[in-house]
């Protein structure tokens, strides 16, 4: 927000804060996940934060940016909990998937439905972050080994030809 108030003297339209309970793709290091309570702690400040970063960004540009917290927004109370911190609302995604407004192919909305915690796993994204994942029989290949990439799409900044250990192109497919 500094560089595009800086740059081009334009502000965000709204903030999405995702925090680490979310599904795909997660902003944090692999070592700060494994102690979710702690975790959780900073987050619930890093949405403090940006509520109160973002007050003087509204002031210069005399509009409200609201604020979305995503990840791990599953029940009522967790709705609750991030509109009591002062969010204006939240981003879902995972629930989404099942849901009949989402367009995924019906295997993937079953294979969301079916999915106890313990078939959850992070595995490593081709950007080299941390990736919260059902577990299946692809997923356990890439967690143990990788498949052989041809072809760069060049579609992801950060991911480089031989590092990643799947193609996010042919996954889509
Ligand atoms: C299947 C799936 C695909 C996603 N794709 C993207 C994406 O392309 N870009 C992005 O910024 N976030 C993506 N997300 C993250 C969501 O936008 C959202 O912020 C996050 O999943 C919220 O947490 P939740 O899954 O616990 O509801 C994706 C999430 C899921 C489950």
């Amino acid at each position: 927000m500094k560089q595009w108030d800086k740059k081009y003297q334009r502000t965000a339209d709204f903030i999405v804060v995702e925090g680490p309970e979310a599904g795909g793709h997660l902003g944090f290091a692999g070592k700060e996940l494994a102690d979710s309570r702690q975790v959780k702690l900073d987050f619930t400040e890093n949405v403090r934060a940006t509520l109160q970063m973002k007050q003087q960004y509204e002031e210069k540009y005399g509009r409200k940016i609201p604020v979305f917290v995503a990840g791990g927004i599953f029940i009522k109370e967790d709705v609750q909990e991030v509109l009591a911190l002062g969010a204006d609302g939240v981003q879902v995604a995972t629930h989404f998937v099942a849901t009949q407004e989402c367009d995924a192919h019906e295997a993937c909305k079953q294979a969301y439905v079916n999915a106890k915690e313990e078939d959850l796993v992070i595995m490593e994204s081709p950007v080299g972050m941390p990736a919260r994942a059902i577990r299946n029989p692809f997923v356990e290949q890439m967690m143990e080994g990788a498949e052989k990439i041809t072809f760069c799409y060049k579609c992801i900044k950060g991911c480089h030809p031989g590092k990643p250990k799947y193609c996010i192109q042919l996954r889509k497919i």
